[in-house]
């Protein structure tokens, strides 16, 4: 398992999925936990996981908007001193045909899926700056490059996100802050629960992943560790792939 040895890591959209595992996978690696989403639920085992542990913090957090950033990361310096990591995990799926796909049904995609990943970047950059460096991973998606029926408004969006980190990551290099991506296909979480029970979307989706089946969440969270710890310490820029191969199929 990677380390991250007392690092401070910001997760959004950490109360379910994707988030959920990698909150819980940077406390397992000895990292220190700001986890921040719109939407906790009373009870879950991830909030009684957070509460219970010394090591994190749990904020509410609309990740589109400017104002909530301030104060997650206000939050995090005034717990923890400083911000090592920032997970940009939130996100939004609504998968309709583009003929059926309302424009404030594309407006909370984007706000989420592309301005929340800007907004996180700009809001973590001084405090990054003033320590000398950290880490940025942005939870992209395969459908930001392979496409499929009714997700033309979130595989535009994902495909902003994907170009975004990599041009962001020309812009903060010069202060040592790394600015990564994950790619993953298809992963089990709510997001996709209606869908993985449709056999429709087992043949036409899941089995174009190489690996025919689709990912457990920590599958992607350790991945994401590994992209925060120092044992990438070389590796920015990319988008990296967790898809079981359904990229190259
Ligand atoms: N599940 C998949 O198959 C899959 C595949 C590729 C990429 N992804 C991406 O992974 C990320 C996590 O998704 P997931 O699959 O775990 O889904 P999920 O629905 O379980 O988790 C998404 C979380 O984001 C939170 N969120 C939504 N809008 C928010 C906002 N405005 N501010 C703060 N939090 C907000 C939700 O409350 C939720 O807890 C997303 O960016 C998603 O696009 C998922």
């Amino acid at each position: 398992m990677s380390e991250l040895n007392n690092k401070i890591i910001i997760v959004t959209g950490a109360a379910s999925g994707i988030g959920a595992a990698t909150a819980l996978e940077v406390l397992a690696a000895g990292g220190k936990l700001a986890a921040s989403d719109i939407n906790w639920i009373p009870g879950s085992h991830i909030l009684n996981s957070l509460e219970s542990s010394p090591k994190a913090i749990r904020l509410d957090h609309d990740v589109s908007q400017t104002t909530a950033w301030n104060r997650v990361i206000d939050s995090t310096l005034a717990t923890f001193g400083r911000i090592d990591g920032l997970v940009n995990n939130a996100g939004r799926a609504i998968a309709k045909p583009l003929e059926e796909t309302s424009f404030e049904q594309w407006q909370t995609m984007a706000d989420v899926n592309v301005k929340g990943v800007f907004l996180g970047c700009r809001a973590v950059h001084p405090a990054m700056l003033k320590q000398g460096g950290g880490a940025i991973v942005n939870v992209v998606s395969a459908a930001g490059i392979q496409y499929f029926p009714n997700m033309a408004a979130y595989s535009a969006t994902k495909s902003g996100c994907a170009s975004f980190t990599r041009a962001a990551m020309i812009d903060f290099a010069k202060d040592n802050i790394r600015v990564n991506g994950v790619m993953p296909g298809t992963v089990k979480t709510g997001m996709t629960t209606d869908l993985l029970d449709l056999p429709e979307f087992v043949e036409s989706v899941i089995n174009k992943h190489a690996l025919k089946r689709a990912a457990e969440p920590a599958e992607i969270a350790n991945v994401i560790v590994f992209l925060l710890s120092d044992e990438a310490s070389y590796v920015n820029g990319i988008n990296m792939p967790v898809d079981g191969g359904l990229t190259i199929t």
